[in-house]
């Protein structure tokens, strides 16, 4: 396996890749891999002639104020981790590779991105957006591979490949767990033993509130039930717990198809996430 780090390099391999008529899945991915980040690259190699994955911090997608210095870099580790499940190519460019100038054109994320994390993290669907914009752009895939765990950033995605024309299939792998039903994260590191016990308490929560909201369709109760549990078992604040239609994020109605129970909890100063995708069609009878 080869690690690329200039926009030249990937180039080639991109171009010789294409002249042999190959196809390309790309697994975006800010590093610090887990069993998460292997199981897209995965699909990527089983449905792909050659699997791309970019390691790559993306400083756009951080605010001021949230860890872009402190996130956890590993490449050494990342490299043989990717080699073990076949990915062919890791891009890992430095920033000033990657934005070379300061200012120029952003892509603005619509309203899917005003609610839930883009609420609480003002331009950071603006910051993903234009990173992915580059890499699909720079790598050209078939397929782009994404986790479930990141629901919004999924449906946010989606509609910048439908409204821009990416020529890409998205592929959308479902959340990968802990046993105990911790979602696999990079930022789980962060966590200390007690913040670690409690995290399951998460999908618990969102759980509970499904088969709540499967049983009485009473959005208030279940988000009622799912924030107690939450608050009963961790020391953790809620910065939302949700229920909206899947995948344009907009309130539950009688018509709703897919639902999404999503949550952020900061345990201590970790911010984690988690969500639960769901049909409901014709069930949702009083919201
Ligand atoms: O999900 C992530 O890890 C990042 O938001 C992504 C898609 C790699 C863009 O930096």
């Amino acid at each position: 396996m080869n690690v690329l780090t200039t926009i030249a390099q990937l180039r080639q391999v991109v171009l010789d890749t294409k002249n042999q008529h190959q196809t390309i899945g790309l697994v975006p991915t800010m590093g610090y891999l887990h069993e998460g980040h292997l199981t897209l690259a995965q699909h990527a190699k089983r449905e792909n002639d050659v699997a791309i994955m970019s390691i790559f911090v993306n400083p756009t997608q951080f605010g001021p104020n949230e860890d872009f210095e402190s996130y956890p870099r590993d490449l050494a580790r990342d490299t043989k981790l990717a080699a073990s499940v076949g990915v062919d190519y890791i891009f890992a460019p430095a920033v000033e590779e990657m934005y070379p100038q300061d200012g120029g054109i952003r892509i603005r994320a619509g309203r899917q991105a005003e609610l839930l994390c883009g609420a609480s993290r003002p331009g950071h669907f603006d910051g993903v957006l234009q990173v992915v914009a580059k890499l699909f752009n720079l790598v050209q895939p078939d397929r782009a591979y994404f986790g479930q765990k990141d629901a919004q950033q999924v449906a946010i995605i989606q509609t910048m490949v439908r409204d821009y024309n990416f020529p890409i299939e998205l592929r959308v792998v479902p959340v990968v767990r802990e046993e105990d039903g911790l979602a696999k994260s990079s930022r789980n590191v962060y966590l200390n033993e007690t913040e670690r016990t409690q995290a399951p308490a998460i999908q618990q929560a969102l759980q509970l509130a499904k088969c709540e909201l499967q049983e009485t369709q009473d959005v208030k109760k279940a988000l009622a039930l799912a924030t107690k549990l939450i608050e009963d078992n961790t020391d953790g604040n809620i910065d939302y717990l949700s229920i909206l239609s899947y995948p344009d994020l907009n309130e539950v109605t009688v018509d709703t198809e897919q639902i999404v129970l999503a949550a952020a909890v900061y345990l201590g100063k970790t911010r984690l996430i988690d969500n639960v995708i769901f049909s409901l069609k014709g069930e949702m009878a009083h919201v």
